[in-house]
């Protein structure tokens, strides 16, 4: 059987909604296999709607008990019940109650959408479409209603039950069994709703918001884990601090929840009052937790936090316009962090993961619009073109209009669509009416899939004491497409620093604005021949190219005020030689000698000032990157080869210098934890030493971690080490892999860093690791955690094996989403999504790939999301 041609949905076929709810009374009685849900809606003909249109609520899986019409059971005629409809074909023309009742299994719910049991916890998942696996329900984000929940549950199973908004009456409900009700007096769209019952522990803290309200804020954790949910806590309460100071935002209900689930599909989810997170997202300590952890807790709180007013008190009309929340609250969580930790940095970081995953996304089969036109399955829109593409078009707006002007139109968009299902003409709205300009241009950014190529060009003039840049935009495969406003942040650096009195008036604060084709922009005053510093900050999400020395660019790793583009510069300069080693398949030591001096010297003064910055410029590109700078005919040995080279060249060259930064970054003994970004900067260079130095010579490498493993204080240091002696094969690496495992034998989330190193190990024996691993009492397929530990660890961070020549490596795969598919198609076509590259490969490992596709497509019964995913994979770019 082929998978049946798939219904689209399409954006120009909006209509709003026949009829709209008001209230919604529900009524949930937990049992672990036969879960009772009572719901009780209040219904009217939404005047924008058909007079007279049948009523279709929406269910998936659903089986009908009871169905009520202002009270009165209803007669079989009177509707239709199927597992994914309920339907009233005349359904009364004034408002009305409708009295649903239905039966659910949250025990055989492998999805993990809607309502699920988590090791034995009670949770629901909501976004997209999963409250249709709850009730029948208009289940679209532009029907909001006002909810009120009764959760009846046992005692001894679940002493907690909590629900969206303000806690209401509780108490006991018959033998051994007790209830709660919680009332969200927001109107809001069912994707929002949660529910969580289950024994539970938590911490709290009191938080006074701007406007006087005083709200509790908990975290709650499983059973004898709230020592680890502080950080957690405070990131809390530190991101509502920053949401009242940089956009006036207060928090508005009583109180705040956040629920750690160890089986999750996704991240978090940002239910209103209760937030429902990934427990790795949550929870944290010294022992068990990496810097990299505490980071993205803190920013994965603030996201869901701020979702409040982006997404919940504003929510999208449909979800063509996911990206009015997803874009918007990413560059709120990046902005967040920024200001928590060190921009630069932050910066970096975020360009680094845009460049990784979004526009390998754009230049394949899976490329689309920040707002997609059409989908067949929503679940595969939550992209890194929708979030990380969709925060540049934000960040892009601010750098155009300026913070001022930016801040004013978050205020106006604020003002005018709080409580409304919104669109993106609605946001870009508030930003013209607020500056006076017409964005209409600009709008093409969400238009337009492809990532912008931006080729430039600079002529000096001596004599004239004139620099001349030329600029030509183009978008691949659209030459006729019309311009994208592109903000350029620029600036001129000489041999000795900034050329400060270089000026040009089509510049302003710094920033060039490209809007045409092609454009001309000329410095005067250059008193000496400039190296142009651009897209300073990466102020728009384009590729740029121009042809710099290396000596140029290493002008600008010495002396750009930029940090972003000192680092760029460096990358770049690596970057160029990995590509030529790549293609030569050598990488002579004269061609990266200049290279290892410059770092060198920049490592000399500057290394200690600013050591998470030092350990940034120090990484090469990855693997994965220089695929994507070469763009075809890949062969990921060759690219491992050259990558490997030049880290031992630079560990070799840099030797001393890397083995007295280690020992300058030694902690003192006794210096407590702290995660904070200044700690972490110090551990981050250290280790970034470690890895060149065990690259230059593996088996003094191997004693250097091996000690580090004995002696850390932090899960920071101690993986850094494992990940160095695992690349070296021997019984020291299978001794230390052993001694780890048993050590967090009982910490799944550590075991989950353990199976994700040997996952990624570039040898031929990996493949066979990852068989032995899939039998590991910690491996399971039902755990997303564990599934994209083991496999979506090598299919995305193991190039070399993934691409095996043999094609072992996709197999893997392929029966892994294969047999994912049957019980949670999710999660199974998140990691499909592994091959969305496998034209670029050369040609015999783009045939294997193609043919474990084509495998994958012979399979009788695929779900809708790995159907959507594998559709678009194999036909190439179909969603213009
Ligand atoms: N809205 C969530 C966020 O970005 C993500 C999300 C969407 C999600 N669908 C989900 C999370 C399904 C878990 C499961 O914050
Ligand atoms: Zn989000």
């Amino acid at each position: 059987m082929r998978t049946e041609t798939p219904i689209m949905i399409r954006l120009e076929d909006y209509r709003p909604s026949d009829y709209l709810i008001g209230t919604v009374a529900l009524d949930v009685s937990l049992h672990p296999t036969a879960t009772r849900v009572r719901a009780e809606l209040t219904l009217a003909p939404n005047p924008a709607g058909r007079a007279g249109a049948p009523l279709v609520l929406d269910g998936d899986d659903l089986a009908l008990v009871g169905l009520a019409l202002d009270g009165v059971p209803l007669a079989a005629e009177a509707y239709t019940a199927t597992p994914s409809a309920l339907t009233l074909p005349n359904p009364p023309a004034a408002p009305f109650r409708l009295t649903i009742e239905t039966e659910i299994d949250p025990t055989a719910n492998t999805k993990l959408m809607g309502l699920y049991r988590s090791n034995g916890v009670y949770c629901t998942q909501c976004e997209a479409d999963g409250f249709r696996r709850i009730t029948y329900f208009l289940d679209r984000p532009d029907v909001m209603a006002v909810y009120t929940t009764r959760i009846e549950a046992d005692r001894a199973e679940a002493p907690v039950l909590l629900g969206n908004g303000n806690p209401g009456q509780a108490g006991a409900a018959g033998p051994g069994r007790h209830y709660a009700v919680w009332h969200d007096p927001h109107p809001k769209p069912a994707y929002l709703f949660a529910l969580v019952g289950g024994r539970l522990d938590h911490v709290r803290r009191g938080f006074t918001t701007s406007e006087g309200r005083a709200v509790e804020l908990a975290v709650y954790v499983e059973p004898g884990k709230a020592g680890r949910a502080d950080y957690a806590l405070d990131a809390i309460a530190r991101s509502m601090t920053w949401d009242e100071t940089a956009f006036g935002r207060a928090y508005d209900l009583d109180v705040f929840n956040v629920v750690a689930v160890s089986d999750f599909n996704m991240g978090a989810m940002e239910n209103k009052g209760l937030n429902i997170f990934n427990d790795r997202y949550v929870l944290a300590s010294p022992e068990t937790a990496t810097d990299a952890d505490y980071a993205a807790i803190e920013a994965i709180i603030a996201h869901e936090y701020f979702h409040n007013w982006t997404g919940n008190r504003i929510t999208c009309r449909d979800w063509f316009q996911l990206c009015l929340k997803e874009g918007l609250t990413v560059f709120r969580d990046q902005e967040f962090s920024s200001d928590m930790r060190s921009r630069a940095v932050h910066r970096i970081g975020e360009v680094r993961t845009l460049r990784a995953r979004q526009f390998p996304e754009d230049a394949g089969p899976l490329a689309h619009p920040v707002r997609p036109r059409q989908y067949a399955e929503i679940n595969n829109f939550y992209t890194a073109t929708v979030y990380e593409k969709g925060a540049e078009i934000v960040r892009m707006l601010r750098t155009l209009l300026g913070a001022p002007a930016f801040r004013a139109g978050m205020d106006r968009y604020f003002a005018d669509n709080d409580g409304r299902a919104a669109t993106v003409e609605d946001f870009l709205a508030a930003f013209a009416a607020t500056s006076g300009r017409n964005l209409d241009a600009f709008a093409r950014w969400y238009e337009r899939p492809g990532t912008p190529r931006v080729a430039v060009q600079g002529v000096y003039d001596a004599q004239a004491r004139s620099y001349r840049l030329s600029f030509r935009q183009s978008l691949p495969g659209a030459p006729d497409a019309p311009p994208l406003v592109i903000p350029v942040s620029l600036g001129l650096v000489g041999a000795g620093g900034p050329l400060a009195d270089a000026h040009s008036d089509r510049v302003r604060d710094g920033v060039f604005v490209l809007d045409a084709p092609d454009d001309t922009l000329t410095f005067t005053d250059v008193s000496a021949p400039p190296v142009p510093s651009l897209f300073r900050g990466f102020s728009a999400p384009v590729r740029i190219e121009m042809e710099l020395t290396d000596a140029d660019r290493l002008a600008l790793l010495r002396h750009d005020t930029d940090a972003f583009n000192r680092w760029q510069a460096a990358q770049s300069v690596a970057m160029r030689l990995l590509v030529q080693g790549t293609r030569s398949g050598a990488l002579p030591e004269a061609a990266a000698r200049p290279f290892t001096t410059a770092l060198g010297a920049f490592l000399d003064g500057e290394a200690l000032v600013d050591p998470a910055f030092a350990a940034l410029v120090l990484a090469l590109p990855s693997e994965a990157d220089v695929a994507n700078e070469i763009g075809s005919e890949i062969d990921p040995d060759a690219i491992h080869a050259a990558r490997h080279a030049l880290r031992r060249q630079l560990g070799s060259g840099l030797a001393d210098r890397l083995h007295r930064l280690r020992e300058a970054l030694a902690d003192a003994p006794d210096t407590p934890f702290r995660p904070d970004a200044e700690a972490a900067g110090r551990r981050a260079l250290r280790n970034a030493a470690l890895d060149l130095l065990a690259a230059a010579d593996p088996a003094a490498g191997s004693a250097l971690a091996g000690t580090q493993m004995a002696t850390a204080t932090t899960m920071t240091d101690r993986l850094a080490a494992l990940a160095v002696l695992a690349q070296t094969p021997g019984p020291a690496r299978e001794e230390a892999l052993a001694r780890f495992a048993e050590t967090y034998r009982a910490e799944p989330l550590v075991l989950d860093k353990w199976l994700a190193i040997q996952a990624g190990i570039s040898e031929a024996g990996t493949l066979d690791r990852i068989r032995d691993l899939q039998a590991h009492p910690t491996f399971s397929m039902t755990n997303p955690n564990r599934v994209r530990a083991l496999i979506g660890s090598f299919s995305m961070g193991n190039p070399t094996q993934f691409n095996r020549l043999d094609g072992a490596g996709y197999a893997l795969v392929a029966e892994t989403v294969l047999a994912l598919d049957r019980t949670n198609p999710q999660v199974a076509a998140r990691l499909l999504t592994a091959f969305g590259s496998w034209r670029m490969l050369e040609p015999g490992r783009r045939e294997r790939a193609k043919s474990s596709l084509t495998e994958i497509r012979g399979v009788a019964g695929l779900s809708r999301d790995v159907g959507d995913i594998l559709a678009r994979t194999l036909a190439g770019s179909t969603n213009p």
